[in-house]
């Protein structure tokens, strides 16, 4: 188990290197994560690798006994080589070629940058291959992050026309596919086709959906040929890792093809980060670490945890004492088995002068690093716990194609993909069920319940896939808009929806409405709901049920129809939800399915999350507390943001 702190002795006077390894090692770490942004250092003109600065830091660390995971720096480049190759710089929508001076400022399909990255990253690896304080290689640094995910320079769009001739071989193929009959768009040649910058009204959603899969293949490409270069020069003692950022669903690139490659997934997590004035809730922290521990379907690290308050130029929320420790234990609980804070001290300097540290500006060694110490000497009691396997009854299901067909075509103003995602996850959450967050082309036929938001791109062979689940006992939860589209981004013809899951949800859809951010309209209960009133909002499917039966339905004088129904197919049930249904009905839905599939779930406090993990028959209970008033479970109580871990046998 790996416990530590980011650090940047480069950042320090040098005579401050043995002082802070000595207080990082008083921390109780054993691990420290260094070098991703500094490429110069390394390279300070071209062709010229320095790597002693760092040999020095490394030696000084294995005297401590203090590992290091060591990070590849392409995510900054140094400027002598965005002069002498301009190219490099990656370029707005406008045209606005991005300048020097923050990061990730590189075009991936830049082949200058990816020969500089190539060569950097192969000297670095090669130089430390037989390190054996090395245990672990970082490519880049939350790769896509922060807008780098868009490119919209000359070689992106020679690049994208490659990319569509791979795909079409014939641009008739490409024409047919898109329907550019409309509006007179026909191509005779691929590189007549652009890139959907700015234009008088919008696109062709066939074409965004494709420069989608563009920017992903372009990421993805880089990465790969980094990792590829790790794993050739590495140690074999050396695991290979990447961090994945926050927002993930808004990113313009598929994170499994991301990790596919890597020995484990590695997040950097942040409940509160910038300007926010109180953190994401709670339920939104846990649904990132599942998907993170989905990606690779396998346990994962955390190489940036908050401690300190964050910001670039504008900051906010203080974690109160223990909060960050008891989201540190919630990420535990989720499935991550090794952790580094961000950072060891906040730097003066430099564009991250309010990202707070364990220590502060003023070397002090404060609450900040005294709760950092408790939680390692305590957590590392645990780690063949944290070790074991989570399973999961229930699973919520993404798609990347479906999530940018949503981020290109919203719909409705009110629509976000995640929160519509959070709509059936918080309800789950909150009866402290284990969940897993997988793509949707993840084997579910082992789950017991699926959870599928706002799934448009549903072909034949992933609605028989559905079928076949709920057949055999499964339940499944579609929302509105489900399997409206085919993979090209364009609606089926002489399909009524929702299209291939019509016959298992046992509902048509005819008349829809997108509701506006503001608007919400009532609904009413029937059957087991008779006379509960509730709202819906960001859209409404008009529901006319065919098999199914009506939950709820819309109180209007015009649309009175059905706007949640549920359907009995084979040995399982089918529910559809029509629109942004309130959390108060999706609870009591629920509870009825985790009680009729028998879902281990757990009843706590609203605020306390409850997550527990079983080994050699042996039960650990993870208690979050993620409020200021004290909660108590059984017969333990926790104090405003505490945190613990019992053992019941
Ligand atoms: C991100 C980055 C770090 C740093 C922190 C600041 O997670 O990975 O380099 O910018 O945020 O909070
Ligand atoms: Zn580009």
């Amino acid at each position: 188990m790996y416990l530590g702190v980011d650090y940047y002795p480069e950042h320090w006077p040098k005579e401050m290197m043995d002082e802070d390894i000595l207080g990082i090692k008083k921390m109780h770490s054993n691990i420290v994560r260094i070098g991703e942004f500094a490429w110069h250092l390394m390279e300070p003109k071209e062709g010229n690798y320095d790597f002693s600065f760092f040999d020095e830091a490394i030696e000084k660390l294995k005297n401590q006994d203090i590992n290091v995971m060591f990070g590849t720096p392409t995510a900054t480049f140094p400027a002598w080589l965005a002069k002498k190759y301009p190219t490099i710089l990656s370029e707005d929508e406008d045209g606005t070629v991005r300048s020097f001076g923050g990061r990730r400022q590189y075009c991936y399909n830049s082949s200058v940058y990816r020969e500089f990255s190539a060569r950097i990253t192969e000297n670095l690896v090669k130089h430390y291959e037989n390190e054996q304080a090395i245990i672990a290689w970082q490519i880049d640094n939350e790769i896509g992050h922060e807008g780098s995910d868009m490119c919209y320079c000359k070689t992106c769009h020679e690049e994208f026309h490659l990319f569509l001739e791979n795909k079409y071989e014939n641009i008739d193929t490409l024409n047919r596919e898109y329907g550019t009959i409309f509006w007179g768009q026909t191509y005779n040649h691929f590189n007549e086709v652009p890139m959907p910058t700015k234009t008088i009204t919008t696109h062709n959603p066939s074409l965004k959906l494709d420069w989608a899969r563009f920017r992903s293949f372009s990421l993805n490409r880089f990465t790969k040929e980094q990792t590829d270069i790790v794993r050739k020069y590495k140690g074999e003692h050396q695991f290979v890792t990447t961090n994945i950022a926050g927002g993930f669903f808004s990113k313009w690139f598929d994170h499994e093809e991301t990790v596919k490659d890597m020995d484990f997934v590695s997040y950097d997590n942040y409940p509160v980060w910038g300007g926010l004035t109180e953190p994401i809730p709670p339920a939104e922290i846990a649904m990132t670490h599942d998907f993170n521990r989905g990606l690779l379907n396998k346990n994962y690290w955390i190489v940036e945890e908050l401690m300190g308050a964050q910001g670039h130029d504008i900051i906010g929320y203080l974690p109160r004492p223990n909060q960050a420790k008891m989201w540190s234990y919630q990420a535990f609980a989720h499935g991550c088995t090794d952790m580094l804070y961000f950072r060891w001290r906040g730097m003066t300097k430099g564009a991250e002068q309010y990202c707070y540290g364990i220590v502060g500006h003023d070397n002090n060694y404060g609450r900040r690093y005294k709760e950092v110490q408790n939680v390692f000497s305590d957590i590392r009691n645990y780690e063949e716990v944290l070790k074991s396997e989570i399973k999961s009854d229930i699973a919520v299901l993404y798609d990347y194609e479906n999530i940018w067909s949503w981020n290109f075509q919203q719909q409705s103003s009110g629509f976000d993909f995640k929160n519509e995602l959070m709509r059936l996850y918080t309800p789950f959450y909150k009866l402290n069920t284990h969940i897993d967050v997988v793509p949707v082309s993840r084997d579910f036929s082992d789950y017991k319940v699926l959870l599928v938001p706002a799934l448009q791109i549903i072909d034949e062979a992933l609605a028989e896939r559905f079928r076949l689940f709920a057949e055999n006992g499964g339940t499944v939860i579609f929302t509105f808009r489900t399997g409206i589209k085919d993979h090209n981004n364009n609606i089926y013809l002489k399909q009524a929806l929702p299209g291939f899951v019509k016959d298992i949800t046992g509902v048509e859809i005819h008349e829809i409405e997108a509701l506006s951010a503001e608007q919400i309209v009532p609904v009413v209960g029937s059957g087991q709901f008779e006379g509960v009133r509730s709202t819906c909002s960001v859209w409404r499917d008009i529901i006319t049920p065919v098999t199914a039966e009506t939950l709820f339905t819309y109180e209007d004088p015009f649309y009175s129809e059905a706007a949640l129904t549920k359907n009995s197919y084979g040995k399982g049930t089918v529910y559809y939800v029509g629109g942004g249904i309130e959390e108060d009905v999706l609870t009591e839905i629920a509870k009825t399915i985790v009680e009729n599939q028998q879902v281990d779930h757990i009843r706590s406090e609203d605020g306390l999350e409850v997550y527990n993990r079983v080994i050699d028959k042996k039960v650990y209970y993870f208690l979050m507390n993620h409020t200021a008033e004290t909660k108590s479970f059984d017969s333990t109580t926790l104090q405003p943001y505490e945190s613990k871990i019992v053992c019941r046998n």
